[in-house]
């Protein structure tokens, strides 16, 4: 059984996440430099957010700063910062008009102050919209979140009186309690674009039952039928999580 034939919702992912890939080489083909792609790329990420909310995703989370990219060239750095402070401001009224609740994965402390106090205004002001979850991960990391909640384990455990029984106790769910923002729903579709098939540290926890969907084209290019032929793949594949396929129909 397909997952579309469970029905409407089952067959739309409640959270996508999406590794936005291919700024640098679309910048370089048109002559412009990294940072004109990753302008672009930003404008793609505000129509993703509205295509996503009109069709009914509720969360979506899109990879915009790893933990890895402050070795990127200084200028690019700066320029991506720059890009926050100014665009985060600039898009709030789009955001409370498409009732976007816009939240951040990832530590922020590192970030320069203006694009903190950008992050800051934009959680703040849209903290009780309901339309559709945007998770914006900025120095964010799936290797550093989970060495974060496993050192808040190891203190967790240290107040616990049978110390034995309490780590023998430890389950997937609880641990699950300890990510960064565990009342995100696990990653249904984990879409990457520009052509490359990796994860790159990405959601390395809640995409452990994601649907991989890689495509080709760069991010700057990506558009609302792109998304369609993503969403259309992921209501066609069957998810068994672990089970048989018999075991699912069943
Ligand atoms: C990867 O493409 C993209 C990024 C590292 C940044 C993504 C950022 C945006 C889409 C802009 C919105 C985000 C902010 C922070 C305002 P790449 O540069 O690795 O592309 P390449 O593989 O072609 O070089």
């Amino acid at each position: 059984m397909s997952s579309s034939a469970l029905g409407a919702d089952s067959a739309l992912p409640a959270h996508v996440g999406i590794i936005m890939d291919g700024n640098g080489r679309w910048a370089r083909a048109r002559g412009k430099n990294r940072l004109g792609g990753h302008k672009q790329g930003a404008e793609v990420a505000r129509n993703v957010v509205r295509w996503a909310k009109e069709l009914g995703i509720r969360q979506i989370s899109l990879y915009a700063f790893s933990t890895e990219n402050w070795e990127r060239p200084k200028l690019e750095v700066r320029g991506l910062m720059s890009l926050l402070a100014i665009l985060l401001p600039k898009t709030l009224p789009e955001m409370m008009q498409n009732e976007v609740r816009f939240r951040i994965l990832g530590d922020l402390s590192p970030l320069p102050d203006s694009a903190r106090k950008a992050v800051d205004l934009a959680c703040k002001n849209t903290e009780n919209n309901t339309g559709i979850d945007l998770i914006l991960c900025l120095n964010y990391g799936g290797q550093q979140e989970i060495v974060a909640a496993v050192r808040q384990t190891l203190q967790w455990l240290q107040s616990q009186p049978d110390q034995q029984q309490s780590l023998s106790d430890l389950n997937p769910e609880q641990f699950r309690k300890l990510m960064w923002r565990h009342d995100m729903a696990p990653v249904d579709l984990l879409i990457r674009t520009g052509g490359e098939m990796r994860i790159s540290n990405f959601h390395l926890w809640d995409a452990a039952y994601a649907e991989l969907y890689f495509s080709d084209v760069f991010w700057p290019d990506f558009s609302q039928q792109d998304l369609q032929l993503a969403l259309d793949e992921y209501a066609r594949r069957e998810r068994r999580y672990g089970l048989t396929s018999e075991q699912v129909e069943a």
